[in-house]
């Protein structure tokens, strides 16, 4: 076995990227329990999840599973050894020895990398703390590409782009599509100044307010404000609440313009946008599934080059 992982927009090429969107095609109507294949049949994915997920460590057991894999999950730390105090280091020594490939998250940016180093098998980052989140940035791409267009995509960024690795992830791929980018967040919560200067040199950036750009955008990408990252609970309190989306905005975008989001939501999109023809949010988490098939499959046959 090769020693290839998935951990970080960086590490991949506008054709590699591309080579897993259309690949996840391929596998969209498994996905759907349509059509059925078994290729991972024998393999074995450990999902490690040291933060709460719904999303990511479902539908990486959905995708590994219609695939003919098998999926070991160590969600509660409480109930494993590390609350002996065993180092992350070693729990991926040990579970690499069990499993064929890993899913972690974690809450230090760096995680996935480091883990990496520890490994027999490939890691995939499911999110490092404020870092990346590859997997959902590539479930993002497929969104965008089967709802919208990914070429001459205009696309605005909204919510905690301070902390949001969903959003670190999202802007990186999408520089290697020179997307038009606008930035709409509370001050608090803007991208950090060094981000941005080196998203600016990539391709075209703009700090602005939704008022400004709705009538021009083909998406609206929301997220929440990630309280969890605030250092300072009364920090979190000052900006809690402080956007939202609603029908009513809406009402001024193309009647083409899609609003996405990675999920969870908290109050940043309002209920009476779900039932608008502008919601795919919910289309957005189905689209995880072909999208971690395809990367499932092309780490565990050994084609992925990074
Ligand atoms: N989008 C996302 O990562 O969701 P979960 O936290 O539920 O996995």
């Amino acid at each position: 076995m090769r020693f290839k992982h998935l951990i970080s927009i960086d590490d991949l090429s506008r054709d590699d990227v591309e080579y897993i969107l259309n690949l996840a095609e391929k596998f969209l109507r498994i996905a759907k329990g349509e059509e059925r294949a078994t290729p991972l049949e024998g393999k074995l994915l450990a999902n490690l999840f040291f933060e709460p997920s719904t999303r990511t460590r479902m539908s990486f057991e959905v995708a590994m599973k219609r695939l003919g894999g098998e999926v070991i999950n160590m969600t509660a730390q409480e109930a494993s050894s590390v609350a002996k105090g065993e180092t992350l280091a070693d729990t991926i020594k040990v579970v690499s020895k069990y499993a064929d490939v890993i899913v972690l998250r974690h809450p230090l940016e760096g995680a996935a990398r480091f883990a990496a180093e520890h490994s027999d098998v490939p890691v995939i980052n499911a999110g490092d703390g404020a870092g990346q989140h590859p997997t959902q940035t590539l479930l993002d791409l497929y969104t965008i590409k089967k709802e919208s267009n990914l070429k001459g995509l205009k696309i605005a960024l909204m919510g905690d782009l301070k902390y949001s690795r969903t959003v670190h992830s999202l802007i990186k791929a999408l520089t290697l599509f020179n997307a038009k980018i606008y930035l709409i967040s509370p001050p608090s919560l803007a991208l950090p100044e060094e981000f941005l200067e080196e998203v600016r040199s990539m391709t075209d950036v703009e700090e602005v307010n939704l008022e400004d750009v709705i009538r021009d955008i083909d998406v609206l990408y929301v997220t929440r404000i990630q309280k969890e990252r605030f250092p300072d609970e009364e920090e979190y309190f000052k900006v809690a609440g402080s956007y939202k989306v609603d029908a009513e905005i809406l009402k001024k975008a193309k009647k083409n313009m899609i609003v996405m989001h990675p999920l969870p939501r908290v109050d940043e999109i309002d209920v009476s946008v779900d039932e608008t023809h502008y919601a795919k949010y919910f289309q957005q988490t189905f689209y995880g599934v072909p999208v971690r098939m395809a990367i499932l499959y092309e780490l565990l046959l050994e084609k992925f080059e990074i």
